[in-house]
Formats: C-alpha cells, sequence, structure tokens
C-alpha cells in the first residue's frame, strides 16, 4: 500500500525510465538483472537533500561505471541528537529531480528505517585506532560508528566496484576507508 502510493507520487520519474526502489528485494532483482551483462557498478550514498557537491559525485560515478545506485537514506543511527534527526529535510521528490537532471539511468534507493535496520537500530561498534573520538567525533558521541554502520550495511547490500564519499567529509571519508579495509569484500572507497 506504502509502496504504491509511493510509486504514484514519482510516476513521473518511473516515465522517463529513472529506477525508484524502497526495498532490499526490489534493489536486489534490479541489480541481478545485470548480471549478464559486464561492467562496473558504483555506490554513492546519501542522506538526501541533495546538492551540487552531489550530484558532482554522480557524474563522476556515471563517468566510471556502467551502472549508479544513489541510496538516499537519512541514517538514524548517526544523529546523536534525536532533534537534529526529526529535522533533517526529506526531499525525494526534489532529490529525484535534480538526479533526473543528471541522467535517467541512475538507480535511486531509498528504503525506508525498518527495510535496513532488520533488528535494532543501533550501531556496530567499530575500532577505528580513535579516529572516531577525535574532531568531529569528540563531539559527536557515536556519529561515526551510526556512519560505518549504514555504509556496511549499504555496501553488503549493494556490493559495488566502487563507492563514492565527499572530500568535504575528510574524517568521514577516512573512517569509511578504514571501514573498507575491514570487511571481508573488496570495494574501492573513491573521494
Ligand atoms: O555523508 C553522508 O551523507 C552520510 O554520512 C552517509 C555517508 C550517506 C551515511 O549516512
Amino acid at each position: 500500500m506504502q509502496i504504491s502510493s509511493n510509486y504514484s507520487k514519482f510516476a513521473r520519474f518511473l516515465n522517463l525510465g529513472m529506477k525508484l526502489i524502497f526495498d532490499k528485494k526490489g534493489l536486489q532483482s534490479c541489480l541481478s538483472s545485470y548480471e549478464d551483462e559486464p561492467g562496473m557498478l558504483g555506490l554513492v550514498p546519501t542522506m538526501g537533500a541533495l546538492h551540487e557537491g552531489h550530484l558532482s559525485l554522480v557524474r563522476q560515478a556515471l563517468s566510471e561505471n556502467s551502472r549508479v545506485v544513489v541510496s538516499i537514506f537519512i541514517n538514524p543511527t548517526q544523529f546523536n541528537n534525536p532533534e537534529d534527526l526529526k529535522k533533517y529535510p526529506k526531499t525525494l521528490e526534489a532529490d529525484m529531480a535534480l538526479l533526473e537532471g543528471v541522467s535517467d539511468e541512475i538507480i535511486v534507493f531509498a528504503p525506508t528505517v525498518s527495510e535496513l535496520y532488520t533488528q535494532n537500530i543501533s550501531s556496530k561498534n567499530y575500532s577505528f585506532n580513535g579516529l572516531d573520538k577525535v574532531m568531529e567525533g569528540a563531539f559527536r558521541e557515536g556519529h561515526f560508528n551510526g556512519v560505518a554502520t549504514i555504509v556496511e550495511i549499504l555496501l553488503d547490500l549493494v556490493r559495488p566496484d566502487r563507492a563514492y564519499f565527499g572530500e568535504k567529509d575528510f574524517q568521514q571519508l577516512q573512517i569509511v576507508r578504514k571501514l573498507a579495509n575491514q570487511l571481508t569484500f573488496k570495494v574501492n572507497i573513491i573521494g
């Protein structure tokens, strides 16, 4: 019900051939439909409210891969202030319009919280040799564990060849690089 009303709201983008997927099963079946076509897969994780910085990452991902997934997911576990989470802008329609301006080939993955956090809405505890405790991490307790948790969930689900993160969030990029080294599968982290 929820899904079909969501889809009707986005019909104009879907009519243009864009893919908007709200669930893991749908994403996996979309990605497996390309299995016979060789090519690289790129992932650009975002929390939506897209701006030119995101779009330039998306353009880079499109130029380096045959297919690109842009995830739009406001990750609750990286907010240590619940008020900030409540206030975070939810702009999926505007985000779709911006992405459509870049390419109608993008696969947009916009799951619900329960779709990605199937058990508890909580972070894993990572060891980043203290990098998560300094600078921004010193003021936002648990923030980088939350970021790493969702990035690991997304990487595990999408299994991209390359994943793209803004260099503006320099500390986050270093944390994600450390995370990628700890994973059992290989992914290139591009800043
Ligand atoms: O940089 C962001 O927007 C977020 O921290 C990320 C990497 C999408 C994880 O939620």
